[in-house]
């Protein structure tokens, strides 16, 4: 959606469509909003312009706008180039529910900017927001951020990937199943699953410390040697990590079947009792 048209602008003009403006990526915290939009930068080549609240908002009148309009003015000097405006909601809230003035003037700059832009196609907008409903609608309206991406939280393949490319240089014993850990990590998002990557890591550290003589210059290669990460510490670190999107809503049915409940049989009952849905017929929760 990015990379073609800024690639082959002229493609576009010969199927009569006009090329995004604008991309609003939007999904729970930690599920790699800013790291796509770092990823789309790095693949496509182009100049990157990030914008970012603080930055923007300045203290003396005009001086936030100034500011909006001169990334712009670079952008359009440099294409192909993406402005990349992380946590959108900070800089572009609802109009009617903010009191600050400054707040409603960057709104109305930034919407007249992007109507403003003239080399469709080469210079794109991406913006990031884990609050979609907190930011001007406005905004929204197609012209200006044209396509809207839900980054959601991943599923069990997802999470397998995610998992594979944090574990990518760690030492990992042959037992770790990183597939198991995937189906038993419902709710984590990217973040989650680096975190406890990185907290199974940590506790192989923790094994190896007494027999490191710390004021040695150089730790011997035998010792470095000797550090795996095992899937105990997996399972250590799983007792301590808690899934960023349970704690939100949750929108994936788990694959827990009651099988899996062991005794609890009254309880069992009495749920079913309540939501009326044959647990043996039906074979999940
Ligand atoms: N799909 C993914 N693949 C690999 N790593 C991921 C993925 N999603 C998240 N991560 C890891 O989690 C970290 C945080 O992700 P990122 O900052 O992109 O989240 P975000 O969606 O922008 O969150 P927020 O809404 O809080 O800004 C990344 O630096 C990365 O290490
Ligand atoms: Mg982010």
């Amino acid at each position: 959606m990015i990379e073609l048209p800024m690639r082959h602008p002229e493609l576009f003009e010969k199927i009569g469509v006009e090329a995004p403006k604008g991309v609003l990526l939007y999904g729970p915290p930690g599920t790699g909003k800013t790291l796509i939009a770092k990823a789309v930068a790095g693949e496509t080549n182009s100049h990157f312009i990030s914008i970012s609240g603080p930055e923007i908002i300045g203290k003396f009148y005009g001086e936030s706008e100034e500011r909006l309009r001169e990334l712009f003015k670079q952008a359009e000097e440099n294409t192909p180039s993406i402005i990349f405006i992380d946590e959108v909601d900070s800089i572009a809230p609802k109009r009617e529910e903010v009191t600050g003035e400054v707040e409603k003037r960057v709104v109305s700059q930034l919407l007249t900017l992007m109507d403003g832009m003239k080399s469709r196609g080469k210079v794109v907008v991406i913006a990031a927001t884990n609050r979609p409903d907190s930011i001007d609608p406005a905004l929204r309206r197609p012209g200006r951020f044209d396509r809207e991406i839900e980054i959601g939280i991943p599923d069990a393949a997802g999470r397998k990937e995610i998992l594979d490319i944090h574990t990518r240089g760690m030492p990992l014993e042959d037992k770790v199943n990183l597939e198991q850990i995937a189906k038993v990590t419902h709710g984590f998002v990217g973040a989650d699953l680096e975190t406890l990557a990185k907290e199974a890591a940590m506790r192989s550290l923790r094994r190896i410390l007494p027999d490191i003589d710390l004021e040695e210059e150089k730790i011997p290669a035998e010792v470095l040697q000797k550090i795996v990460i095992t899937e105990n510490d997996f399972k250590d670190a799983l007792k301590e990590v808690r899934p960023s999107a349970l704690r939100e809503v949750l929108v994936q049915v788990p694959n827990v079947t009651w099988e899996d409940v062991g005794g609890l049989e009254s309880l069992k009952d009495e749920l079913y009792e309540a939501v009326g849905v044959a647990p043996k017929a039906q074979g999940g929760i």
